[in-house]
């Protein structure tokens, strides 16, 4: 029933003000939050509730298989507020396993205006095929692309002028690449974070390459790493 949610709103915010009587009325006023979150749009993956952040505390960008698109002007909006307003220092791509985008940028069938949008998934796994082709049990081969999507993302955000400019005016900002588990509510870190042009030059994406992968290993505890 939609009218259980305003009851659930009017719970929520009773229960901050219990808890603090000037939460909203400290947040009303201004936002400056440290983290900008690039995310799947996947209602299984709430970001501030995963990372234990509190209203004013993350920056939210999410779309179908969290892409960092360099012509999407709402992504572009978003990425200068927070980095040229906000002056976010860390911006968090973050991924999931079994994103049924990144399934569907694959898969061979038609689903209409989100093909087009999924493009970067397949520039993905065009980029990672080596590495892909390797891997023979599809639900892994799709986990290993939800990875290398992310890091082909966080490359795109680190080559993306806005980013480049804050580097040039010496702003502190790292791009982080993480990926999140459904199965366990856990956040893994894929190891490509880079903060520098210098890190931009080294990194990609001889880097990458070698770290995609290492958490589902982890994960898994090698039993199902084949990833070479
Ligand atoms: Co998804």
């Amino acid at each position: 029933m939609i009218e259980t949610l305003l009851r659930n709103n009017e719970e929520w915010a009773a229960s901050k003000i219990a808890e603090d009587s000037d939460f909203f009325s400290r947040i009303a006023g201004q936002q400056s939050p440290e983290y900008l979150w690039i995310g799947c749009s996947d209602s299984r993956v709430p970001a501030n509730e995963v990372l234990g952040l509190k209203p004013g505390d993350l920056f939210v960008h999410l779309n179908v298989a969290n892409i960092a698109c360099p012509s999407d002007t709402n992504f572009l909006a978003v990425l200068q507020y927070a980095v040229e307003t906000l002056k976010v220092r860390h911006i968090i791509v973050c991924g999931h396993y079994g994103c049924g985008g990144v399934a569907a940028a694959v898969d061979d069938c038609r689903h209409g205006l989100v093909d087009h949008w999924l493009q970067p998934v397949r520039d993905a796994a065009d980029e990672f095929a080596d590495h892909l082709l390797r891997i023979r049990d599809e639900d892994r081969r799709l986990d290993a692309l939800c990875e290398a999507n992310v890091a082909s993302q966080v490359c795109s955000v680190a080559c993306n002028p806005i980013v480049q400019d804050a580097w040039r005016r010496h702003q502190s900002l790292t791009v982080h690449g993480w990926i999140y588990s459904l199965e366990d509510g856990l956040l893994h870190d894929l190891d490509c974070s880079i903060s520098s042009f210098t890190g931009l030059s080294s990194a990609f994406p001889a880097k990458l390459s070698g770290q995609i992968g290492a958490p589902m290993k982890a994960r898994n505890g090698g039993v199902r790493g084949t990833w070479p």
